[in-house]
């Protein structure tokens, strides 16, 4: 393989060497089949034993019951934010969003023009950089659901613990799946897009408890319901099979190396390396409560903002990349998911304390 760099991008991000190696091997030929596993049909054989062995790896990871059913679909965690409401809140039944940063109010405002939406609880005001204990959240007796994002890729901030509410519970965890040790049981209904932990873009894990199926919206077109999806086993149409082979891939390699137990520990451990440096002095600067900082997106700024373009271009001369902030927001991000090495964030550690004595 050419040199790689270290590549800090929130998404589509980096993926392990040895998963990467396999898939290339297995391009000059799938098993005995004579062709690539893009080459074939979803409904065959190959390609079935693929896609049963992710969801029994997936079922292993997060320790699933038979109460669950699993689904890969297209559309990202976008496609997402509409579905929901529309099978679970039509009729313009009340459904409540949390606004915590820039995906669940993305997602809440997609619910508005579905469902009657409340907002439940909302840290607009503060910056999305404090998010309130969720048993203070304020939920009609009669809404459907809630909905919130466990971790906001964009603005560097996570809900660490499990909820507890008395309604179904949907979740937004494309940045953070398999990345922190989740109690499966408390949540109701969890999607995450593929291209952070695991694979390319272009498929989402859907985790819903079957109950859920009985209540999706019959008049819905078949392609927009989830209980169609779950009949059909995921193929109501053609998957994505290349990213379903690569998603089944990253399961394994979560499987050979110690599991979401292990990931989270590292992932604790190589924000922790970022963040003690960013707390060390007043030269870089993280807004979020320290209890609710992201163990995946760590965001920074610099406190004189004129260093920051200079910041990233002498970062990539030390083959530190795509650590732009997201647009919206600016300022810098280092997302660091579970393919991401410890010596990747060890060298941007020692590259941010070096441009600090350079510069502070
Ligand atoms: C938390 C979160 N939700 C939703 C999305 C949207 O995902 P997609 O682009 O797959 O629709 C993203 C993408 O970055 C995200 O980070």
């Amino acid at each position: 393989m050419k040199k790689r760099v270290h590549n800090f991008s929130a998404g589509p991000a980096i993926l392990p060497e040895e998963v990467l190696a396999e898939i290339k091997e297995e391009f000059n030929g799938y098993q005995d089949i004579g062709s690539t596993i893009i080459e074939i049909s979803h409904r065959d054989k190959t390609f079935l034993d693929i896609a049963e062995n992710a969801e029994s790896s997936v079922r292993r990871l997060l320790n699933l019951g038979d109460d669950y059913k699993v689904l890969f679909m297209q559309g990202g965690a976008t496609l997402q934010f509409s579905l929901i409401p529309l099978n679970f809140a039509h009729k313009n039944a009340r459904a409540s969003y949390a606004e915590i940063g820039s995906w669940s109010s993305k997602a809440a405002k997609e619910a508005s023009k579905v469902c009657d939406l409340e907002i439940c609880h909302s840290s607009k005001e503060n910056g999305f950089n404090n998010i309130e204990d969720l048993s203070d959240w304020v939920i009609s007796n009669n809404s459907k659901f809630v909905h919130y994002c466990k971790n906001e890729t964009i603005q560097g901030i996570r809900i660490p613990y499990d909820p507890n509410f008395q309604l179904p519970t949907f979740v937004d965890m494309s940045s953070c799946l398999f990345s922190e040790d989740i109690d499966v049981t408390k949540y109701d209904f969890i999607y995450a897009c593929a291209q952070k932990n695991f694979g390319p873009s272009g498929i989402t894990l859907i985790i819903l408890r079957k109950t859920l199926l009985e209540k999706c919206d019959q008049s819905l077109p078949n392609i927009l319901r989830y209980d169609m999806h779950a009949q059909e086993n995921s193929m109501l149409n053609t998957p994505n099979t290349f990213a379903w082979y690569v998603a089944g891939k990253m399961f394994n390699w979560y499987e050979k190396n110690g599991g979401v137990k292990e990931m989270e520990k590292k992932s604790i451990e190589k924000s922790q390396i970022l963040y003690d440096l960013i707390d060390l002095g007043e030269f870089y600067q993280n807004p979020v409560l320290k209890s609710q900082r992201s163990i995946n997106n760590v965001v920074f700024t610099i406190k004189d903002s004129n260093l920051e373009q200079l910041f990233l271009d002498k970062a990539k001369k030390y083959d530190l990349h795509y650590l732009k902030g997201h647009r919206s927001v600016g300022g810098m991000r280092a997302s660091i998911y579970n393919s991401m090495s410890k010596e990747s964030v060890v060298a941007l550690r020692d590259f941010m304390q070096d441009f600090e004595k350079q510069h502070g």
